[in-house]
């Protein structure tokens, strides 16, 4: 199982929240699967026990043979998990990028970890079945197993799996660094190979040599194939229509969740929602907004600043949303753009608008389990998690009907008491302020709100049925491989 990032030992998005949860899933089931990720600075510095294996790698990176260490660590529920060390690639403030933007170096940096993961497998002795990919930074995987100048590899031919969990991160990079991929360019780089308009793409090398795609929502699935989702990738995609799956993700309910969550200040559940009041609260303390909010709606927001997440659309409305006696809080990171247009229209309103700049994983609990509703307007959503979790902690979400977000959230009906959340339709300031002025005048009516808050906090998004699926699909590849 190789990913960029995992939980507990490197985060930026939802895919970390993916991948240290869904191994465990399948560690359940009966699989026996090792995670392998780079070694990070946050993952070196997570407390965990680590082990430094005493054989180092050696790793071929263009024209050169490199070293790597590797340090054998576990994840909180025991899943094996490798570490590729090699502190001048991996041991930097961020994973991918700084404020200059993407790190120069990211195609030596995720071609360097692919071959890594692959000559990892000889020296711990362990033939994967199936190897499962997780977007473009592992794209490189699935053609290097069919490598035919490969054919000595104990894994050549061994079928792989990649997941797309955003389309809109393609990994593409200078036709003119091609030898750093280790590929014949004759036999690879090509249109229906991973040349995409004269680059590189590690996104299209996945798509195209993976024996079966994934993606994170069935929704999802369906839009990357169509033009105004497909950022480009449709074609290829459409190609490939037979192998590709929408699996929705699942939720880690041992992370997430109100009845025994350590970073909440009081705890409760849909039995008892006594602490919900509580974190409320002391959410709106901690963030130094006007005490009369405790009886009003407040709103939420955890998100990485990028424009996929519709902050845009957020500044638009805030005035108005404002005006309904509401607050807000919002927590982000990313792009400094998106970062000083929240912070400019948040300054206007301090007793109203909390907002807290960076990575915080405990606030996102607190956030998640004291607001009353999460807005997600995102312009494309390939599941999002964290309307999920709002489910969980009797948060509603006010979400746009796209990816994942329309596949896990019902439009409430107070007249049948059916449904889960609130659903926009177009990307405008008009249908996401309709919504949320829906939203508030529900609010008002106590005990339709308790039902829906009861609704959502009874749902069951656990892994059980995605990792059964996934584990479906790991059969079938492996035996076709075998055929
Ligand atoms: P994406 O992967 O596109 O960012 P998801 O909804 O799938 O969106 O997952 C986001 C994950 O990242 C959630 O676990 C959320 O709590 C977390 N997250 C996002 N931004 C922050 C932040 N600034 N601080 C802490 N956690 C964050
Ligand atoms: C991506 C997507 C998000 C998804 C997550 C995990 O970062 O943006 O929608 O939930 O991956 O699959």
């Amino acid at each position: 199982f190789l990913s960029p990032e995992v939980v507990p030992f490197a985060k930026t998005g939802g895919l970390a929240d993916v991948a240290g949860a869904l191994p465990s899933a399948l560690k359940r089931l009966g699989v026996d699967v090792r995670l392998v990720l780079p070694c990070y600075r946050t993952a070196r510095d997570a407390n965990l026990k680590k082990r430094r294996l005493r054989k180092e790698l050696r790793v071929p990176l263009g024209s050169e043979t490199l070293k790597a260490n590797v340090l054998e660590s576990r994840t909180e529920t025991g899943v094996m998990t490798y570490l590729i060390e090699r502190d001048d690639m991996y041991d930097r403030s961020n994973l991918y990028g700084n404020h200059f933007g993407d790190y120069y170096d990211n195609l030596e940096r995720f071609s360097f970890f692919c071959h890594a993961a692959l000559n990892l497998s000889e020296a711990i002795s362990f033939k994967p079945d199936v190897i499962h990919c997780h977007d473009w930074q592992t794209g490189l995987v699935p053609p290097l197993l069919k490598e035919t100048d490969n054919k000595t590899s104990p894994l050549s031919n061994t079928p792989s799996i990649f997941t797309i969990h955003n389309i809109g991160y393609q990994g593409i990079f200078a036709e003119e660094k091609f030898s750093l991929t280790g590929l014949s360019r004759k036999d690879f780089f090509h249109p229906e190979g991973l040349e995409f308009w004269g680059n590189i793409s590690l996104l299209k090398a996945g798509v195209v040599y993976a024996d079966a795609v994934t993606t994170v929502s069935p929704r999802y699935a369906r839009e990357i194939q169509t033009a105004e989702f497909g950022m480009g990738m449709e074609g290829v995609l459409k190609q490939r229509k037979t192998d590709i799956h929408g699996i929705l993700n699942g939720v880690d309910y041992h992370h997430w969740d109100p009845s025994k969550d350590p970073h909440l200040p009081a705890n409760y559940s849909a039995k008892n929602m006594q602490g919900k009041r509580q974190c409320k609260k002391e959410l709106i303390q901690e963030m130094g907004l006007d005490p009369s909010l405790e009886t009003r709606p407040l709103m939420g927001m955890v998100s990485r600043l990028d424009a996929q997440k519709g902050l845009d659309l957020l500044v638009k409305v805030l005035s108005r949303i404002l005006a309904l006696d509401v607050g807000l809080v919002v927590l982000g990171s990313g792009d400094q753009g998106i970062e000083r247009a929240i912070q400019k229209a948040a300054k206007r309103h301090p007793s109203r608008v909390g907002l807290l700049i960076g990575f915080n994983d405990p606030f996102a609990h607190r956030l998640i389990a004291g607001a009353d509703m999460l807005l997600m307007p995102s312009r494309y959503e390939p599941c999002g998690l964290t309307q999920m979790y709002a489910l969980k902690y009797g948060t509603i979400p006010v979400v746009r009907a796209v990816g994942g977000l329309d596949d896990t959230i019902q439009q409430f009906d107070p007249k049948t008491g059916e449904g889960n959340g609130f659903k926009f339709e177009p990307y405008t300031p008009k249908s996401f302020l309709d919504r949320i002025l829906y939203a508030v005048h529900l609010f008002e009516t106590e005990k339709t709100w308790k039902r829906l808050m009861r609704e959502g906090m009874r749902a069951d998004f656990s892994w059980k049925h995605p990792a059964r699926e996934y584990m479906k699909l790991y059969q079938s590849v492996s035996k076709r491989g075998a055929e």
